[in-house]
């Protein structure tokens, strides 16, 4: 008999974990799959998923720069994906069509409270970035408890769009990227903005670091590296990048599939060890 057949979408995807976290997964559970990643420009992404749903693909994840993009090939939305408006995790209906689960916001969020025991209640956070990944870190931190949330983006009118979307006034402001020096500060910085990807830096003052902040990146290895080396250099109380969320998020989507939540601290650590929190050369 045939595996059970899981992917991952993305582009580019070469060097995605997801394959090696869902086998891995999948062996701890005792849950036989086969789970490959397939390169999808936007363009053709349509057609390479209904040919995996053709080739009894059973359900799959969805990465950079495909999340919102999978949202439209969906037949049915969870809440939150609904909200963020974007997918990470694509399940196949029994009519064959998909449901589209978004698990970033809530890996992002037990990384932060269970992994680093950081509690949100009541919390100042900044966000920097307002693409798909903000979206989603946003909403989830706003359900987790966190008071008050300032969005800053490059592209000013996106930062105010997701602020609509949230429509809670009190709690989720937007200033000018300009303007950061002057907006106090913050005990949780959050980097979703994808500037480590092509390796830009962002050009950040040190005023928003509270003492005893929190900064964390949303990516993970190289493309962290950056944000971080600012955030030490701000005096941050901790400086972490998104593997724990990566880790977690792929737990979520597992449990979603499998019915049944994998442990995940032994792969975090193993992961850690390969891809440490700051260069090594
Ligand atoms: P993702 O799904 O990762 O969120 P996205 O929707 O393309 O990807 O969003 C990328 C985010 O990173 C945006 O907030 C983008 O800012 P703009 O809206 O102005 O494009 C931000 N970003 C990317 N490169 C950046 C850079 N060099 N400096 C500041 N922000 C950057």
């Amino acid at each position: 008999m045939s595996l059970p057949q899981f992917a991952v979408f993305g582009h580019p995807i070469a060097h995605s974990l997801s394959p090696r976290i869902h086998a891995r997964f999948g062996a701890q559970m005792g849950i036989p799959l086969h789970y490959a990643s397939i390169d999808a420009p936007p363009e053709t992404f349509a057609a390479q998923l209904a040919d995996f749903a053709r080739a009894d693909g059973t359900a799959a994840n969805v990465t950079l720069p495909l999340k919102q993009l999978a949202a439209t090939q969906c037949a049915e939305l969870s809440d939150f994906a609904t909200r963020a408006g974007a997918v990470n995790t694509l399940t196949r209906l029994a009519d064959g069509r998909w449901r589209g689960d978004n698990t970033d916001g809530d890996g992002l969020v037990r990384d932060l409270t269970e992994r680093h025991a950081l509690d949100l209640r009541g919390r100042r956070g900044l966000v920097l970035g307002a693409g798909g990944a903000a979206r989603a870190a946003v909403f989830a931190l706003l359900d987790a408890g966190v008071a008050e949330l300032v969005i800053v983006n490059r592209t000013p009118e996106r930062a105010d769009v997701l602020a609509d979307a949230v429509g809670e006034p009190a709690r989720v402001t937007t200033r000018y990227w300009e303007d950061l020096g002057a907006c106090g500060n913050f005990e949780l910085i959050i980097n979703a903005t994808s500037a480590g990807h092509d390796r830009s830096t962002l050009d950040l003052p040190f005023a928003p670091v509270a003492p005893r902040a929190l900064c964390y990146d949303l990516s993970y290895g190289a493309a962290a590296f950056a944000f971080l080396a600012w955030a030490r250099a701000a005096r941050a109380g901790q400086a972490l990048d998104g593997l724990g969320m990566l880790v977690e998020q792929a737990a979520e989507a597992f449990a979603i599939w499998h019915g049944v939540r994998p442990e995940t601290d032994t792969l975090f650590a193993q992961l850690r060890e390969e891809l440490p929190l700051r260069a090594t050369d």
